[in-house]
Order: C-alpha cells, then structure tokens, then sequence
C-alpha cells in the first residue's frame, strides 16, 4: 500500500469525504474570477503548469484544455489515484504522489505553480517556497489560493471552528516573504439545498455547520479568497 508522501497536513475535508468536497469543488466561483486574475498575472496558454495538493484533480482538465503539460501532485496516494483516474484520457496530464516540500519535477522545469485551497502554504512552509523557487523557471509564477478567514460570514464560521486559527500571523508570515496579494471574492453556488448543507458540514465542527446553515438562506454565499503570488 503506499503511504501518504511526508510532509502533508491533513486535510479531512476532502481525504474523509472527496464526493462531497467534489460537489464543494463544482459550486466554488462559477464567474472563473479566481482563474481570470492567476491568467491575468501569468498566462498559462502553452504553459507547464504545477497543481501542488491537487487532490481528486479537480482543476487538472481544466488547464489541461490550454496548457502543453499539467503535473499533479497530491501527497494522499488515494486521492492521487482518483486524480490519476480523472484525467486518463488527457495525454498532457500527469499525477505523481509528493509533496510541496519535495516536488517530483527538475530544477527550472515549471511556467505556473498552483495550489490551490492550500493551508499549508503557511507558517512553516519554508521547505515549499524553497522548492517553489527551485522547480519554478524565470518568468514564471507561483500562486497560492486560500480561503480568507479574516472577512465575511465563511472566515466567521471558519474562525469559530478553528479557534487556534490566526488570520493575522497568516498576514504576517505572507508580508515577510514579500508575495503579492488580491482579495477575491467569488460565490459557493449550488443548484440543490441539501448539497450546500452537505458541504458546510465538513468544512466545520457539527455546532459551526450547523449555524452556518441556520445563518445562510437561498443557494450561494460569497466565498472570501485571497490570490498570492510570486513571479520568478
Ligand atoms: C483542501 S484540499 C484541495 C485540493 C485541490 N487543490 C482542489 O482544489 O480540489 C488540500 C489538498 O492539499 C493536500 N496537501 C496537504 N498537505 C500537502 C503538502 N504538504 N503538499 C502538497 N499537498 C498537500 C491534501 O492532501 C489535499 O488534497
């Protein structure tokens, strides 16, 4: 059995329930504003792009359809499977099981790095940046996409279930390393009530979920994202 590639922080969302974060990942920004503004940085058409932490390989097709060549790197050897599963007709995919700390690709061999609902971009994760700047070649970028826990009802809830959780050491941590930043805010849109509920539900502890599902009325909330970048 393979094991989980060293280094990766769990993320019980998507490795306890991925049919469920599948329904999250179909209903996060039907606008496309978080890939408007990455391809506005750095355009990827003919690019060789990095998803670091792509789980099920959500996103894999979709750079695939205008980049040469998508790498997929996910540390859960299961969920890599299913990545790997996803994208078996697309010839310009690949799926490896790493991690950020030590990506699976030569030095200089990358256009655009994405990770993407990625809280292990954070404090400590020195050893990724390090290897961002290895594999990343110049004048290319590298971007991390994150929920923004310090705004809206989503950072909220987020807040209240995670109370250890500090928005402002995140800010911090980010300034000293001098990447760019944009607030986005696109919407959660789903087309059916009980799969919004489903999906509040594991992103928050049974008390948390449960107000945000009291608290949102309808079929959408605004999501607060925040955009970093670095160009190499
Ligand atoms: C919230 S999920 C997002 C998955 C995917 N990016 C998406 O948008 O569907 C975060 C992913 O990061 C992976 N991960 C956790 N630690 C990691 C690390 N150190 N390096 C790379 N990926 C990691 C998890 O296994 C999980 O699949």
């Amino acid at each position: 059995m393979p094991r989980i590639a060293k280094g990766a922080v769990p993320s019980p969302n998507i490795w306890h329930n991925p049919q469920i974060y599948e329904l999250e990942n179909r209903a996060v920004d039907p606008d496309g504003v978080i890939d408007t503004a990455i391809r506005s940085v750095r355009p990827w058409t003919g690019a060789t792009i990095l998803d670091i932490g792509c789980g099920t390989g959500y996103h894999l097709p979709g750079y695939a359809s205008d980049a040469a060549r998508v790498i997929g790197v996910e540390p859960h050897p299961d969920l890599a499977a299913l990545a790997t599963r996803r994208c078996a007709a697309l010839p310009n995919v690949t799926v490896q099981v790493a991690a950020a700390q030590s990506l699976p690709v030569p030095d200089a061999s990358v256009d655009v790095a994405i990770a993407r609902w990625a809280y292990f971009f954070g404090p400590g994760c020195e050893p990724g940046l390090k290897e961002l700047s290895r594999a990343v070649r110049r004048g290319g970028a590298a971007f991390v996409v994150d929920l923004d826990a310090s705004r809206g009802s989503f950072g909220e809830w987020f807040r209240a279930a995670v109370p250890a959780y500090s928005p402002r050491l995140i800010e911090d941590f980010w300034s000293r390393q001098g990447w760019n930043r944009l607030e986005l805010t696109p919407r959660m849109a789903f087309t059916r009530r009980p799969d919004l509920e489903a999906v509040l539900r594991i992103e928050f502890t049974p008390a948390v979920s449960q107000r945000a599902i009291t608290e949102t009325e309808g079929l959408e909330f605004p999501y607060p994202t925040l955009l970093r970048w670095r160009l190499f």
